[in-house]
């Protein structure tokens, strides 16, 4: 017992997530109750690190054996030129948000838009063969196009207030046969009708502007499927409305426990614990709260 005990002890997973700042952030908690349920010997911790320090950071966490790590806000750009391999998700998305270190070799993943994509498939069902409509044109909105077209939908529509942005990030993606588009805000009435998933990926209705909405209430055809990227508040007043107009909606919590349980899958090879972790965050962040 106590042989083994030791034995795990030097094998434990050490995991974390670089950002700055970094004291808010939901994803120790999230991980560690992870790792705890499968029994899993090893800690996830929040690493504070400033934009000057990154790289050094980053060698640092090789040389102490981690197993891998998240990275956030501000330094999901630069990290990219780090590492010694990207996954074709990093690739296409332009931005890494998980770093996995195997036999002294790093390389990084972007689960942000397929966390979201399968966050959304669990509570709307398939997406083959959708028309999406999807608002802004983002680092969030490319990651989440990038998953969307990997689940063959029929088209996209990209509605951004900058319309440029929204032709140059299809002219850099692999669209992959689906029917893609942009549009302007004014002509979102005309889009909507035929959109069978509306996504939000702006800050519209991002604390502390809880009161505005990227579409009137009446716009919004009845039944569809609305999705808002926002966790906070949980339920934006899109998804409010849309509500009431008899929609099935997606809020943004899903994404954040999806994106974190691919990273822990490619971490440890195991199944992510996914309620645990949903129900960990949403304590948390009543806490936090209150
Ligand atoms: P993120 O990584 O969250 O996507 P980002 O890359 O800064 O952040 O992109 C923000 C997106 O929200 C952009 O598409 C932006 O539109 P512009 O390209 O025209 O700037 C959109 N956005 C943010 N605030 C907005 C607002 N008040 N009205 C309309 N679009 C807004």
């Amino acid at each position: 017992m106590t042989d083994r005990n030791q034995e795990n002890k030097s094998n434990a997973l050490l995991l974390g997530v670089m950002g700055d700042p970094i004291g808010h952030s939901m994803s120790p908690v999230m991980h560690n109750i992870a790792l705890e349920a499968a029994g899993l010997p090893g800690m996830y911790v929040p690493l504070h690190v400033k934009p000057d320090h990154l790289a050094e950071a980053v060698i640092g966490a090789k040389a102490l054996g981690f197993a891998g790590f998240n990275v956030t806000i501000p330094h999901k750009v630069e990290i990219m030129k780090l590492l010694d391999e990207l996954d074709e998700s990093a690739i296409s998305c332009g931005a890494v948000n998980t770093v996995v270190i195997r036999e002294g070799r790093m390389k990084g993943y972007n689960t942000d838009g397929i966390g979201y994509v399968r966050s959304l498939r669990e509570e709307a069902g398939e997406l083959t063969g959708k028309q999406v409509t999807v608002l802004g044109a983002g680092g969030a909105a490319r990651g989440i196009i990038y998953a969307l077209l990997k689940e063959k939908v029929a088209g996209i529509t990209i509605i951004n207030r900058t319309v440029d942005k929204a032709v140059q990030l299809i002219e850099e993606l692999n669209t992959s046969g689906a029917a893609m588009q942009t549009a302007t805000y004014e002509e979102l009435e005309q889009y909507l009708p035929q959109t069978d998933i509306f996504i939000n990926t702006t800050s519209i209705g991002m604390h502390p502007n809880v009161d505005e909405t990227p579409v009137a209430a009446e716009q919004i055809p009845e039944g569809i499927i609305v999705s808002d990227l926002i966790y906070n508040p949980m339920e934006t007043r899109l998804l409010r409305e849309a509500r009431t107009r008899g929609c099935r909606t997606v809020g943004g919590l899903g994404m954040f426990i999806y994106q974190g349980a691919y990273a822990y899958e490619y971490w440890t090879g195991q199944d992510a614990p996914v309620s645990l972790m949903h129900s960990a965050v949403l304590e948390a962040l009543n806490h936090e709260n209150h």
